[in-house]
């Protein structure tokens, strides 16, 4: 069975099969494109026993994604609307898909693929570690109603004509996060979100931005205020934004907050009486395309020296499907990382050899987490003390969010 890309002739019997496989109703409108900033592939169903012509057995997108990483940003395949033909489950398929999917994102010169499982087991298998979860928190807003204003700050309506500055905002204040999308066109439209969509920008007595607040304000009674984003460059920015969330407090009594991974908006909620927003936790998972591609795109912290030999297993791939196996030489110094093939040569003092099963490698390389995580989830990850206290520093930094709208 052959994967190959699809085509405008093949969004009918996509969006049939997906609109079966997921729910919502699928209007025929003929053939035409998939969206741009994204690349489609499938299995004819004619390639497998009992197939039929004009049918498709599976199929998948992989967004044109770029992510944030350790300072740097990565291509990245994010990949959605995978789905497998009722007729055809149970078979294998699956396997054919997702291997023509990693082998599609290493095509495209990606280093990681993302993902949102509605089932994570079956992408474990495949080398997809879950990275980071979705969090939102119900916050009473009595309490941040009585927050004291911020000095030297004001709030500025976001329009047309301001919002590029609050995406020049994002763009800053999420460029040393991990995993955070870059939400630039043609996947993330860069005009006002509509559907009740808000926000304030934080600005100072010069004009300068230092944060902002975006919500959609919920219709009924009791239907409160759902709080897409808070970003302030610091502390007092984050409660300056919060305050006026507190201005709500008259007509709603709380608001549901979507938060990064350990976000520093909980360093500045001033109550205890906030919750788990209830609902299902959605969960991204990652998988390393490119070994070398995810540790090149980094910064390394500028007192670290050194270098160790990275070794990757990935079993759960026929061999040359992607580029996250390998043996690497990786090397550190004055803030730039540096990766070659192989053991290297010359007078280098190698501090050990790191070895990293796909997995390991998938949790660790997005980074904000340790070997020693790695192998509390029972991923293999060997080093000798001083090569894993240098990728560990290599790799420290935020634990990865994926926050995909504004
Ligand atoms: C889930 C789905 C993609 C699996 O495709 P498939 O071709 O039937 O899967 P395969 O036969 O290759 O099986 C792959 C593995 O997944 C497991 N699996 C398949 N469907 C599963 C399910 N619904 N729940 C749990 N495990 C499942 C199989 O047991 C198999 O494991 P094994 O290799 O240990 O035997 C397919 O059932 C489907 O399209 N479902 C509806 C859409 C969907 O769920 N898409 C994924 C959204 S994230």
């Amino acid at each position: 069975m052959r994967v190959r890309d699809l085509t405008a002739d093949d969004y009918v019997p996509y969006r049939a099969m997906t609109a079966d496989a997921f729910g919502g109703v699928f209007e025929d409108t003929g053939p035409r494109p998939f969206d741009p900033g994204q690349t489609a592939i499938g299995i004819d169903s004619l390639d497998l026993p009992g197939g039929v012509e004009g049918v498709l057995a599976a199929g998948a997108r992989i967004r044109h994604d770029h992510i944030t990483l350790g300072g740097g940003v990565v291509r990245c395949g994010g990949v959605g609307g995978l789905a497998v033909h009722p007729a055809h489950r149970g078979g294998g398929v699956f396997r054919e898909l997702l291997t023509g999917v990693i082998d599609r994102c290493a095509a495209e010169s990606m280093a990681a693929s993302m993902l949102y499982p509605s089932n994570p087991s079956i992408y474990r298998r495949f080398g997809y570690q879950v990275v980071a979860r979705g969090e939102r928190l119900v916050v009473p807003l009595v309490d941040l109603q009585r927050l004291p204003p911020v000095a030297g700050r004001r709030l500025v309506p976001v329009t047309e004509v301001t919002l590029p500055r609050l995406h020049a905002l994002y763009r800053e204040l999420t460029a040393g996060e991990n995993a955070m999308l870059r939400r630039e066109g043609p996947l993330f439209a860069q005009g006002m979100p509509g559907g009740g969509w808000s926000a304030l920008l934080l600005a100072d007595e010069s004009g300068a931005d230092h944060g902002y607040l975006s919500w959609t304000r919920g219709s009924g009674p009791g239907s409160g205020l759902e709080v897409h984003e808070i970003f302030g460059r610091t502390r007092e920015d984050r409660l300056a934004l919060l305050r006026s969330l507190g201005s709500w407090s008259t007509v709603t009594e709380e608001a549901t907050l979507r938060l990064r991974t350990e976000d520093p908006v909980l360093d500045a909620l001033p109550g205890g009486g906030s919750r788990p927003a209830p609902g299902p936790v959605p969960l991204v998972m990652m998988r390393v395309i490119d070994t070398a591609a995810m540790l090149r795109a980094r910064r390394a912290p500028a007192a670290l020296r050194g270098a160790i030999r990275l070794e990757v297993v990935d079993d759960t791939v026929p061999s040359g499907t992607g580029r996250a196996a390998g043996r690497w030489l990786v090397t550190a110094a004055d803030g730039d990382i540096t990766v070659t093939h192989g053991d290297g040569e010359g007078d280098t003092e190698i501090l050990g050899t790191v070895r990293l099963d796909v997995h390991a490698a998938s949790l660790l390389l997005v980074g904000g987490r340790t070997l020693a995580d790695a192998r509390r989830l029972d991923l293999a990850a060997r080093a000798e003390p001083s090569a894993e206290a240098f990728l560990d520093a290599l790799l420290a930094g935020p634990r990865p969010s994926v926050m995909d709208a504004f």
